[in-house]
């Protein structure tokens, strides 16, 4: 009798760990897919001890220690993490800054924030880190004001639910996007108080719209538009783009680099997929959207030795080695030009940025080589790289407004 006591006792108990390690591994994979760590981890720091300074308009905010150490949130019970994730409040009841971006993880449900909860608490290194105050200057960094804008803009927390009739795969794919993944909090443009425009597509138009330029580079347009949105890419060069940060016609650069390396490529085909499918649902949000038409006047008169298009020349000598004169570049390698939604955003800050730094495409768990982009900043006078830019904007069918060497001047 006491020996089945025993033996029960110690079934439950071995049961009860390995449901607590199932929670904790499925903590561990929403985290990623939340992008945590991106934020919550210092240059050369420990994994979120936090520390990472963030500029905002009104200054400098620094993300905290959210590791189980004292100094972190080893004190928070589920009841003060959920508040914070979702909600935006911290355990001593002061709102957080919207750098952390819980108006998008206010969609996370009930269980995936307990799972989280379990990660952070028994899957996480305990880190002693303490917390660095903002370099925010009075009057605005006193935090009640934050409230104000909490209530005005953070949606309120609804258990998440797939409209009636919805596609299952296409509802996953929403929930990644517009909850954890807080793609839009990068993708969407924010109003003058810092507000994402709309936080899903209910919202209108403006929902993954692109943004104004952040720390030098735009998050463009994620939306149908085949000009500088998603319209010409598949489903299938989405999963691969997101798992791998390639595709056979594009590849990854500035600010989501770091969302491909952290984030994405640790996420299931099962999941790619629904966010890929997902995106591909939103319409363009230019009404007069067309698709890129190929025009071939460019590389022919490149073919016949023929520069006297301004920024040719700059062209040949420095990028057709890679991108080719045709502007369809190597599948897989070097992007191709032609139609690249990238070379033809309204806001070429992102484009002058890469020709400036140049790039090296991550390597990936999935495709472990690295290829790069030169620098040509120390190279090019502000003249001629806008040239080349409004070179390939406007060659092989592209169109993009020109820029000037002013311009290249500002983003050095
Ligand atoms: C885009 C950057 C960013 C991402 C991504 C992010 N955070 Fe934060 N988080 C911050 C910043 C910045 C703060 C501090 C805000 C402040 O001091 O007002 C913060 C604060 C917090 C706090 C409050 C800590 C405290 O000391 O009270 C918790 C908890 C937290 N984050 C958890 C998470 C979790 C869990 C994730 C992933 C699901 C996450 N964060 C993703 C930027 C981010
Ligand atoms: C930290 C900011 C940030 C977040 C968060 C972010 N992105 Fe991006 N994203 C960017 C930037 C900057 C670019 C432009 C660089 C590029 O095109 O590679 C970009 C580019 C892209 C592109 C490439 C478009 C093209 O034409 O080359 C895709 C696709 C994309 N993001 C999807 C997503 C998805 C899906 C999410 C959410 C799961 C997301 N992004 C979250 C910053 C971000
Ligand atoms: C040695 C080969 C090489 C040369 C030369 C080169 N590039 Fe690139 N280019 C690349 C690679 C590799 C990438 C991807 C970089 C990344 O993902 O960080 C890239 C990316 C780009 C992109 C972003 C496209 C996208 O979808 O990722 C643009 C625009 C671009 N190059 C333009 C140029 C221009 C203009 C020149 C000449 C001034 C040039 N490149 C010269 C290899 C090259």
């Amino acid at each position: 009798m006491k020996n089945l006591l025993i033996a029960t006792l110690l079934l439950g108990a071995t049961t009860a760990t390995q449901a607590d390690e199932a929670l904790v591994k499925k903590g561990e994979y929403l985290a990623r897919a939340g992008d945590c760590v991106a934020c919550h981890t210092a240059k050369g720091g420990q994994p979120f001890a936090g520390g990472l300074p963030m500029e905002t308009p009104i200054g400098t905010v620094y993300s905290t220690n959210i590791t189980p150490h004292a100094s972190g949130i080893g004190q928070y019970s589920f009841a003060d993490f959920d508040r914070a994730v979702r909600k935006g409040i911290a355990k001593d009841g002061s709102t957080l800054y919207p750098a952390m971006p819980y108006p998008s993880y206010a969609r996370v449900s009930d269980d995936d924030m307990q799972a989280l909860y379990a990660y952070f608490m028994q899957g996480v290194e305990p880190v002693a880190q303490p917390n660095k105050p903002t370099d925010i200057p009075w009057p605005l960094s006193m935090r009640w004001p934050l409230s104000i804008w909490r209530g005005l803009f953070a949606p309120e927390v609804k258990a998440w639910q797939a409209p009636a009739g919805a596609d299952p795969v296409v509802s996953r794919g929403a929930y990644l996007v517009e909850g954890l993944g807080h793609c839009g909090a990068c993708h969407t443009p924010r109003a003058l108080t810092m507000q994402e425009k709309a936080l899903s597509p209910a919202d209108g138009e403006q929902f993954l719209a692109g943004s104004a330029p952040l720390e030098g580079w735009i998050a463009k347009n994620l939306r149908g538009d085949h000009k500088d949105g998603l319209g010409s890419w598949s489903e299938a060069q989405l999963v691969q783009f997101l798992k791998t940060g390639r595709s056979d016609r594009s590849a990854v650069f500035g600010g989501m680099s770091d969302v491909v390396e952290h984030s994405m490529q640790h996420l299931s085909d099962a999941d790619l997929t629904a966010i890929a499918r997902y995106l591909k649902t939103l319409p363009p949000s230019d009404p007069n959207d067309t698709p890129h038409v190929y025009d071939k006047q460019v590389a022919e008169a490149l073919w016949q030795g023929d520069d006297s298009k301004p920024g040719a020349s700059v062209y040949i000598d420095n990028c057709a080695a890679c991108h080719r004169t045709d502007g369809h570049g190597y599948t897989q390698v070097f992007p191709a030009l032609a139609g690249n939604p990238v070379v033809q955003t309204a806001d070429a800050t992102s484009l002058i940025h890469v020709v400036l730094a140049g790039g090296t495409v991550p390597a990936t768990r999935t495709a472990p080589s690295n290829f790069t982009m030169p620098a040509f900043g120390w190279r090019l006078s502000d003249q001629e790289v806008a040239d080349v830019v409004n070179f390939i904007r406007s060659s092989w069918g592209n169109q993009g407004r020109a820029v000037s060497a002013a311009e290249v001047k500002h983003l050095r």
